[in-house]
């Protein structure tokens, strides 16, 4: 069985990602600070909480089990039982990231269906991505929001934009809900990388809206966000085809902006996992992610 522990990321809100970067105005950023650090206590003070929902035998571990499982099935691999990488991180009880304002990026789409497989057909590296949220003001898991990822494709191409040359595409984008736990499950394949941006996957949490059809619709300001992969984990994929063919230059983690900005003090990097013997089988990827709503 395979054990990963407990990565955090926290989200801000839209409100201050829209504004970031060098058109951050002295307000906002003692905005951002003070979000930080009131998100940072609260975080700490939920410390055994959190700890305790990562147990092995919790039902979070049980239906990331048994998502696991149902995946090593239907591929027919077989499941690999030693752990894939063991992360570098701080001795602090949580260990979590604080991304209250970081960009939406410039290729985001509204209206992406709900879909519990984001890939079209997309070829790549699988990878499952469960990511758990969690209101750091209660210290309690949000159910019921609706989760919107996205992503570039294995050759650094984001769907659904003209200057990608993929307009009316919607591959590696859509919205899963989360479930009574706080816990989405979304399968799509590990990102590729693009000029000037280390590999990442955007995600933007809704609620407060309504489904309809296969659309979330209305909702509050969301809260959004970016999650990185290991450096080591992208040169192994950075192994197999089509990742072989993408000839952008690669940008490390500690060479983008937005990481370093997502990672002051937490954890922005996902914890990862091979499923099956090799790379090639796909990864499963983790992270927690706060948010104060
Ligand atoms: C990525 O998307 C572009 C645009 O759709 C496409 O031309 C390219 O083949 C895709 N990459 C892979 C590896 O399929």
């Amino acid at each position: 069985m395979l054990f990963l522990k407990p990565t955090f990321l926290l989200l801000g809100s839209l409100f201050f990602s829209a504004t970031l970067g060098h058109d951050e105005t002295f307000e906002q950023l003692v905005a951002r600070e003070k979000h930080v650090e009131a998100a940072r206590r609260d975080l700490e003070s939920c410390a055994h909480k959190l700890r305790a929902r990562d147990d092995m035998n919790s039902r979070k571990m049980q239906k990331r089990e048994a998502w696991i499982n149902e995946f090593v099935e239907k591929r027919g691999i077989t499941r690999r039982s030693a752990p894939f990488t063991k992360r570098q991180t701080s001795s602090a009880a949580v260990s979590c990231i604080l991304a209250p304002e970081v960009t939406i990026g410039p290729y985001y789409l509204d209206g992406m269906p709900i879909r519990v497989d984001n890939r079209e057909g997309e070829p790549g590296v699988e990878m499952l991505l469960e990511i758990e949220f969690v209101n750091t003001k209660t210290c309690t898991v949000i159910p019921n929001l609706y989760i919107d990822a996205w992503h570039a494709n294995a050759t650094g191409v984001y769907s659904g934009f003209q200057v990608e040359g993929t307009l009316g595409e919607t591959q590696l984008r859509g919205l899963q809900p989360t479930d009574s736990d706080g816990i989405a499950h979304i399968t799509t394949i590990f990102p590729g990388w693009y000029q000037g941006r280390a590999v990442h996957t955007h995600i933007l949490a809704h609620y407060g809206g309504t489904v309809s059809g296969t659309k979330y619709v209305g909702g509050s300001r969301p809260h959004i966000g970016q999650i990185f992969y290991e450096q080591s984990l992208i040169s192994s994929v950075g192994t197999v085809s089509p990742y072989t063919t993408n000839r952008n230059q690669l940008t490390t983690n500690t060479a983008d902006g937005i990481f370093n900005q997502q990672n002051t003090g937490y954890d922005a990097i996902a914890n990862t996992e091979l499923i099956g013997s090799t790379i090639a089988d796909g990864v499963i990827a983790t992270i927690s992610v706060g948010i104060s709503i």
